[in-house]
């Protein structure tokens, strides 16, 4: 069967598959240390599941208007109050199946074919698959570890041409964990302000995982006068532990929002119904449950950035300061051999180190950075260790 040139020019997501290759091994009785996660670890706290198991014993099982209930639009109208201190009207929010599904949604309606999207990689894999699908053209600019993975608005100028449609900032960053000050967005917004026709696209999702000090900031907090071009990009999957429930939501003009529910509603219709009193719950909740996460983090964040920098051949270099990812630098390791297995890249060293070793980690290559790999720990401080010590047997 023919297959679409759109279709065909998307790249599988190289995470589920190597998280599936790993969760494959685990089922043949292999000790698999798994860093692929790309979700946490804690269950999704009992006020917030309990809310759904009464939704759907009442049956609320139903079809819901597509841009989501108004209760959970009201909801996100109060947290963008609350966690962003901007005054958003219901009409200027939708929720979709997760906040992939709300990218996907942005980029299709804001891209004709040919627009360029401004992409800093590393960058989190989905980007740039899904300008593609949606016609457009990722520009990917590169900010490599020594720049702390950061864009500077000289790259951004650079990057814009007459046909830049958007550009995507991602603070706390997956796969880096950069967290961007509010001087260096004040900076890059200094370059936006130059070229007003280009929409800025701020993925929040890990906004409530900072450590060591660090601080969510939102351009769209900063530069008020961005209003009218900025769409925030925020849901429930990381600051909850709700990746399963598929809950994602933006904020942007009420013109944009309506054309994303007009596609929405030819697509997916509404998000999960029995989810959604649910979610209006733990955005409206004291989020006392992420002191507990926030700590737990923090302590393997410290853990596996000290254990990764005393390996040879690895930089952890700026170290992370937000959401939950190590990426390390392990391109003094090419040329290397382990357990009879070459390593010349990141692909080769991830898959030599579940090979020989048994640990998985996701090369970097996947997010635009060859030199790295990324390492999730979002799993206990005891797997840490032990995946620590695996890596640090072939890494003398
Ligand atoms: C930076 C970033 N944006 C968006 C998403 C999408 O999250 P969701 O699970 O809600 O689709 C992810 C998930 O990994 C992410 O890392």
């Amino acid at each position: 069967m023919k297959i679409s040139k759109k279709a065909a020019g998307i790249a599988p997501s190289l995470t589920l598959a190597l998280t599936a290759k790993a969760k494959a091994m685990r089922a043949e009785g292999i000790d698999v240390i798994s860093f692929g996660a790309g979700e946490p670890d804690f269950d999704t706290p009992d006020f917030v599941k309990n809310v759904a198991i009464e939704d759907l014993k009442a049956g609320v099982t139903k079809y819901t208007p597509v841009p989501g209930t108004p209760e959970l639009r009201e909801a996100i109208v109060e947290a963008l109050d609350r966690d962003y201190g901007l005054k958003y009207e219901v009409a200027e929010t939708l929720v979709s199946v997760g906040g992939k599904h709300t990218l996907f949604n942005i980029f299709f309606v804001l891209l004709d074919e040919g627009d360029e999207v401004v992409i800093p990689s590393p960058f989190w894999l989905s980007y740039p698959e899904q300008v593609k699908a949606c016609g457009g053209k990722p520009v990917i600019v590169t900010c490599p570890p020594e720049a702390g993975f950061k864009l500077s608005p000289a790259q951004l100028r650079e990057a814009i041409t007459p046909k830049t449609r958007a550009v995507i900032l991602n603070s706390p960053s997956n796969p880096t964990g950069a967290v961007y000050t509010k001087e260096e967005l004040l900076a890059l917004a200094d370059v936006l302000k130059e070229f007003p026709e280009v929409t800025i696209i701020s993925d929040d999702l890990y906004q409530k995982l900072v450590y060591d000090g660090a601080e969510f900031n939102s351009l769209a907090t900063l530069v008020p006068e961005f209003r009218n071009r900025i769409i925030i990009v925020n849901g429930l999957s990381k600051a909850y532990s709700m990746t399963g429930w598929r809950l994602g939501w933006c904020a942007a003009p009420a013109s944009f929002i309506k054309a994303m529910s007009a596609l929405q509603g030819q697509s997916t219709s509404n998000p999960v119904s029995f989810t959604q009193r649910a979610a209006a719950v733990a955005l409206r909740s004291d989020h006392g449950f992420l002191d507990s996460w926030l700590k737990a983090f923090d302590g393997r964040r410290r853990l596996i950035v000290e254990g990764l920098n005393s390996l040879k051949g690895v930089k952890c270099d700026p170290a992370p300061k937000g959401a939950f990812y190590a990426f390390p630098d392990v391109s003094d390791t090419y040329g290397m051999e382990i357990g009879g297995k070459k390593i010349t890249d990141s692909m080769t060293f991830a898959e030599a180190f579940l090979e020989v070793a048994n640990v998985s980690v996701v090369p970097g290559v996947a997010f635009g950075e060859d030199r790295c790999v990324r390492l999730s720990y979002a799993t206990s401080e005891s797997n840490i260790e032990k995946g620590l010590a695996r890596l640090a047997k072939y890494l003398k």
